[in-house]
């Protein structure tokens, strides 16, 4: 993390002094982005951007700057950073002000952004990993890509406490997705996922993933799909910007059908590696 982007800068680490009064730190007023490289480019970076501006009109924040000037700043951090293989992250919070829940009439938009060198989790996408089930305590505007995330954090550590990768979301049974990731199932050769609604993030992977089954001829639907309906897929599999498309081979101690990745997310796989950037040789 050489070059941190703040606010219109570009600083090292040791030059940046957050304000305790940034609503960022009080209430987790913001909103964030986390985008991947791939040899040197930006994924999907347009849908992120968009994602960004509908989560930030959500919270009613007025981002600083359009989205072209955005785009222009995270592709100048991603040079002055030099990264090949990794992660880009942006937030935006509602600036600087004296403590109130209120919205501040006069503040700041604080934007800061940084790349991280990150390899791909190769070895985990081809094994699988393993989950539990956990109740989904969020608040009930999860399509918001907001700062608020204790109960993602939450989940996340209790998946780690049991030994495990990642926590699988379910409200009142009904499965939702996962703490830092999107979660697909297959029953009978059909992906099944839970509707893009307010109660699950909008995934940019989920969106590929999608567009890659229709133009392979794996179908899908949008369903809500029950914990039992889990425990008895064919296949289970999350996705998300450093997940990208990762088969669960085991869930509450049980194995995800054969225990072993199937081929329907096999198939993805294969088809997600030909939707990124080719290696710029010079
Ligand atoms: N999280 N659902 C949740 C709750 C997430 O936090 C994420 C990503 C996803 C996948 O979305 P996408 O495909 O757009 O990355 C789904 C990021 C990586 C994070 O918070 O670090």
């Amino acid at each position: 993390m050489s070059c941190i982007l703040y606010n219109g800068d570009y600083l090292t680490k040791d030059e940046i002094a957050i304000s305790f009064e940034d609503r960022g730190y009080y209430f987790g007023d913001g909103v964030y982005e986390v985008f991947r490289i791939y040899n040197g480019k930006i994924y999907e970076k347009e849908a992120h951007l968009h994602r960004l501006q509908r989560s930030a009109a959500g919270i009613q924040l007025t981002l600083p700057h359009s989205l072209e000037q955005f785009a222009q700043m995270i592709e100048q951090l991603k040079e002055k950073s030099q990264i090949e293989e990794g992660t880009l992250y942006l937030q935006v919070t509602r600036g600087i002000a004296p403590r109130s829940h209120l919205f501040p009439e006069q503040a700041t938009p604080t934007v800061l952004a940084y790349c991280n060198e990150v390899q791909r989790p190769l070895k985990k996408m081809r094994n699988g990993i393993h989950a539990i089930t956990l109740p989904d305590i969020r608040w009930l505007r999860c399509d918001l890509k907001t700062l608020n995330l204790l109960p993602n954090t939450l989940a996340k550590q209790t998946a780690a406490e049991r030994g495990v990768d990642e926590a699988i979301l379910h409200r009142n049974r009904t499965v939702t997705e996962c703490s830092a990731s999107n979660l697909m199932i297959v029953k009978n050769g059909t992906i099944i996922t839970h509707p893009a609604n307010e109660l699950i993030l909008h995934g940019i992977t989920r969106q590929v993933v999608l567009r890659i089954a229709e133009q392979i001829d794996i179908p899908y639907q949008e369903e809500p799909f029950s914990v039992d309906d889990l425990h008895q897929a064919d296949e289970v599999f999350i996705t998300g910007t450093t997940v990208e498309i990762m088969p669960i081979t085991v869930i509450d101690s049980a194995h995800v059908g054969t225990g072993t990745p199937g081929p329907i997310v096999r198939q993805l796989q294969e088809a997600f590696e030909r939707t990124l950037p080719t290696p710029v040789h010079e």
